[in-house]
Formats: C-alpha cells, structure tokens, sequence
C-alpha cells in the first residue's frame, strides 16, 4: 500500500499528501505530527535522520531539538544552513517514549522516504546515524565501519547519489569526543559537492 501511494506521487507535496492520509502505521496514532521535511527541496545536500523525537513530534519539523542544535553547528561547520540543505527522517512519526522504530515499521514506511530521495534528487545523500544507514543501504554493518567512506545509494528508477553515512547527532551529544569524525566526514561532503561542480 505504502509503496503504491509513494511511488505514484509526482511531487513532494502530492507525497506529502498521501503520507498524511495513509493509516497503515500504528505510529501515526501515537504521534502529534507528520514530521515530513525541513530545508529547501532544491538542496543539493539531503540529510536523512531515523524519527523525530519528542520536539520535532510538538514542531512538526524534523532536527529541532537539542539533535537538530548540534547538527545546524556541523552544517555551520562546512559553510551551510537548515535553508541550504533538505532535512528528512526514515521514518516521519515519533515512536511513543523515543523508542527505535521496530524493522517492520521500517518497512512499511521505506517506499515514502525512498521516493521522497527520489523527488529530491539531491546531488548527495548524508545518512545521519546507523538506523538511516543500514535501512537505505541495505546493509547490517555498524556506524562506526560504514562512517567517513562514500557509498552510493541506488533508486527504484536506477539513478544512483553518493552517499556518506556519518554518526547521528544525538550520538554525538553522548560522545563528544566523536565529533571530530563527524567533522570529517562532513568536509568529505564539501568536498564532494565541490568535484560534482
Ligand atoms: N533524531 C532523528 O533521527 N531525527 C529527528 O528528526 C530528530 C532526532
């Protein structure tokens, strides 16, 4: 079901639309808010985050918490802002208590933010955190091996977008002392986007 109403969506709003109106995940009923996106959906940077949290669930807005905080310093960091970048998560309604989404609740909302990627169409892909890592890359290996290293994200239509998985800025907040990788991995994506041109 979810895949069929993403998948005929022809524009962010229309995808937006059919979210708000789909009721075939339990984690609508618990959530305040469709968290859809933030940013400018002309961004050559998408940044893809897991769920919102208690205050992107009351903003309706993803990465406004203390998360969101430290992520507007590391865009900061590489000459960019919130206006400049499209912000998204896996999956678009809080779980109750801030619990992680279950992987069946992943797959039923995969098709909308893998369309949304694909109505974006940025020139490059952040994965911010494991969860949005593994679950758009089809892989199981950990943040800490997938962080700082290119992977290209493949779309249902067969067009492909560099893709730098980094770790989560809630992740950060815990482990300071991981930042200066974040960091990194960031200056990978200047630096990219500057070669693309
Ligand atoms: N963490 C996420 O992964 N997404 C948000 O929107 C906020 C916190």
């Amino acid at each position: 079901m979810a895949r069929q109403l993403a998948a005929e969506a022809t524009s962010l709003e229309e995808l937006h639309q059919r979210m708000v109106s789909f009721d075939g995940c339990n984690l609508k009923f618990t959530a305040k808010s469709l968290v859809f996106a933030d940013g400018n959906p002309q961004a050559s940077i998408m940044l893809v985050g897991e769920a919102p949290g208690r205050d992107e669930d009351i903003e309706g807005r993803p990465f406004v918490g203390r998360s969101g905080q430290l992520l507007d310093r590391m865009l900061a960091a590489i000459g960019v802002d919130r206006n400049s970048v499209y912000i998204a998560n896996v999956i678009p309604w809080r779980p109750p208590g801030n619990r992680a989404p279950t992987p069946h609740e992943t797959e039923i909302c995969r098709p909308f933010i893998e369309r949304q990627i694909e109505l974006v169409a940025p020139k490059v892909l952040v994965h911010l955190g494991g969860a949005s890592a593994k679950t758009l890359l089809n892989t199981t290996e950990g943040i800490l091996r997938l962080r700082g290293n290119w992977r290209t994200y493949a779309s249902a239509s067969g067009a492909t977008i560099p893709a730098m998985p980094t770790l989560h800025p809630a992740y950060l907040l815990r482990t300071p002392a991981h930042k200066r990788l974040a960091w990194r991995d960031f200056l990978e994506v200047k630096m990219k986007l500057r070669s693309l041109g």
